[in-house]
């Protein structure tokens, strides 16, 4: 009971929300319901001139009405035009209106999410609020707001005209109202069932297509086809079915109401030309009753499934404020404005654990494990620090610490003595640039890829001097269109070290004094990783660089090498302390040593 309550209430919240979205249109939002109310009392007029027009102008051929009915039935349509006009396009205008800015600030909201939350929510799942269900709520409450308003005011008012022509006649209504709502009302019912089937089946005709063109070449070399073509038969005749019996009851759904009227109707006539009553109803009566009660259907219909309209629209506006409700990503209250560091970092008794989907800080579960603990470390500005450590051990984790794309749980990080919390976030993140293993790049030119810290305004002789120093520029200048060619969808028409050499040149362009490199060369092969090692050199000249590596080989000549075991510090110091301790690191570097003398094994 509680939880139906709710529902209401939160529908109700829900319709309050979007009309905030209309404020600002209200004015053409007015215009429109003014409309409405037009339209719909058109409707009730030209059933209403029916009479006059059979009986004054053809029973009893008075000429006034004679003269009079033409020009009052143009005028009814005239006005009909406008109403319609002024309600579909007003209506429309302030719809659209909602959804460009609800889409505009859905996508400004996830701008500004956390990182916790795209790591809990499937990317899909967001993509479909901000397209689809922005559609879907506002088109519902734009169409349920007119069927309330234009079709209440006709069906009410062609029943007042049934009344004022024959109370006798309109208690047919009585008899004809319940047949015809129960008809309707299992029609739409079944219509929503294989609509909503459709919509199944229709997802899975495209996930198993998409899965297919995504995976084409391993389902060529693994011979899937034959078994890839069944599977699609049969969602597809799956979906013809639905679609047919959907079909079947749309094709039905019109001529049975239609019937249904018609037995109306049958029994009017029948009930009309019996006994004397044939001289106490006019034939104008009579045309105008059967008008009205032909033009009812419709509205009457769209009435009776106004509800699951609204449904419709709440279930898409609760999940779509849902979203909007997830809280932002805050600067602190004291956030200070902080131009440029000088990269110096420390740690001091950080320790990090990370939260199940719907737990805070506050009430997460003891159970979360300790991903970081007790990380006390400091480095120099201009220093080259490693982090070195079995996978799981909590090295990214740590990276990600320092530009907060995680937040810790104790301790404190500072940057030049300024705790990263109480830095701007926007000042605290282009402290950083950052190359891991698995680039991204945006789907547009060589050079706005490189220069998308400056969000289109790149600067060409910058972009030109971070694509040599990233050894590049001769590749590119060998692309197609040079610094002008687009890459691809994240980069498809590069090779896998070229995307990295274009990570590393973005990274150089931003010239940020704290550099992160994530493994950014172990998905490479020599010849790459010798390009692009000596890339990295040249990147972490001048700046503070913190290397997650694998292969222990490129890591040697690092300043200090930090081992990390299980969320912990274990070991630090430089490569020949570290392996003259002969502790962690040294039985590492052992165990690369043997493997890198095997054949075809990889570190
Ligand atoms: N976004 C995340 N949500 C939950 N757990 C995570 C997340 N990222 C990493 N972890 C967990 O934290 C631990 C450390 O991971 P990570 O920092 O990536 O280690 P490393 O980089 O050293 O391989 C692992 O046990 C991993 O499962
Ligand atoms: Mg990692």
């Amino acid at each position: 009971m509680s939880k139906e309550f709710s529902a209401t209430a939160s529908g109700w919240s829900t319709y309050q929300r979007l009309l905030v979205y209309t404020k600002q249109y209200w004015r053409l939002l007015a215009l429109a319901i003014l409309g409405m109310i037009a339209a719909g009392l058109t409707e009730v007029a030209f059933a209403a001139l029916m009479k006059p027009l059979l009986d004054g102008s053809f029973v009893n051929r008075d000429p006034a009405t004679i003269h009079l009915m033409p020009l009052l039935l143009l005028g009814v349509f005239a006005a009909r035009v406008i109403a319609e006009f002024a309600s579909g396009y007003g209506m429309a205008w302030v719809g659209r209106s909602v959804i460009r800015d609800l889409k505009r600030d859905v996508f400004d909201h996830v701008l500004h999410l956390p990182v916790r939350y795209f790591d809990h929510v499937p990317g899909g799942e967001i993509l479909t609020r901000l397209n689809y269900q922005s559609e879907q709520v506002s088109e519902a409450a734009s169409s349920a707001l007119t069927t309330l308003i234009r079709d209440s005011i006709t069906v009410v008012g062609l029943l007042i005209w049934l009344l004022i022509l024959s109370w006798q006649l309109a208690l047919f209504i009585v008899v004809l109202a319940p047949i015809l709502v129960v008809l309707v009302w299992s029609i739409s019912r079944a219509f929503r069932r294989y609509a909503r089937r459709i919509q199944d089946s229709m997802g899975q005709v495209s996930h198993v297509a998409e899965e297919v063109i995504n995976g084409h070449r391993v389902v060529k070399l693994y011979g899937g086809e034959t078994f890839e073509a069944a599977r699609f038969a049969t969602i597809n005749a799956l979906n013809f079915k639905d679609f047919m019996r959907m079909q079947a009851v749309s094709a039905l759904s019109s001529p049975l109401t239609q019937f249904v009227l018609a037995l109306g109707i049958a029994g009017i006539v029948w009930f009309a030309t019996t006994g004397d009553r044939m001289h106490s109803i006019s034939v104008g009566t009579f045309v105008s009753f059967i008008t009205a009660l032909s033009l009812m259907l419709s509205p009457m219909k769209r009435l009776i499934g106004v509800n699951s309209v609204l449904q419709r629209g709440i279930a898409a506006g609760e999940s779509l404020f849902g979203l909007l409700d997830e809280p932002r990503e805050q600067d602190a209250a004291t956030a200070r404005r902080i131009e440029r560091v000088t990269g110096q970092i420390r740690f001091e008794g950080v320790g990090l654990r990370y939260h199940p989907a719907n737990q805070t800080a506050e009430s997460v579960s003891a159970l979360a494990p300790w991903v970081l603990s007790d990380i006390t470390l400091t480095i120099a500005a201009g220093q080259t620090v490693a982090l070195v450590g079995r996978s799981g051990a909590g090295k990214s984790s740590l990276m990600a610490s320092l530009p907060r794309f995680v937040e810790i749980e104790c301790g404190v990080i500072r940057l030049d003595d300024t705790a990263i919390s109480d830095f701007k976030l926007t000042d605290l993140r282009r402290q950083f640039a950052y190359v891991s293993q698995d680039t991204v790049l945006f789907n547009t030119t060589v050079a706005a890829n490189i220069g998308y810290s400056d969000g289109g305004h790149e600067d060409r002789a910058r972009v030109y001097a971070a694509a040599k120093a990233a050894f590049a520029f001769d590749f590119i200048e060998q692309l197609p269109q040079g610094f002008d060619t687009p890459v691809g969808e994240n980069g498809v028409l590069l090779s896998g070290g070229q995307r990295q050499r274009l990570a590393i040149a973005r990274a150089l362009y931003r010239d940020a004094p704290i550099l992160i490199l994530d493994e950014a060369t172990s998905a490479l092969d020599t010849e790459s990783e010798r390009y692009i090692q000596a890339a990295l050199e040249n990147l972490s000249r001048g700046r503070t660089t913190l290397v997650i590596a694998h292969r222990l080989s490129t890591i040697e000549h690092a300043d200090m090498i930090v081992v990390l075991d299980h969320g912990r510090i274990i070991e630090t110091g430089n490569h020949r302390d570290l392996l003259v301790a002969d502790g962690a690191y040294a039985a590492l570097h052992r165990l690369q040593f043997s493997r890198a003398a095997l054949p075809e094994v990889r570190a």
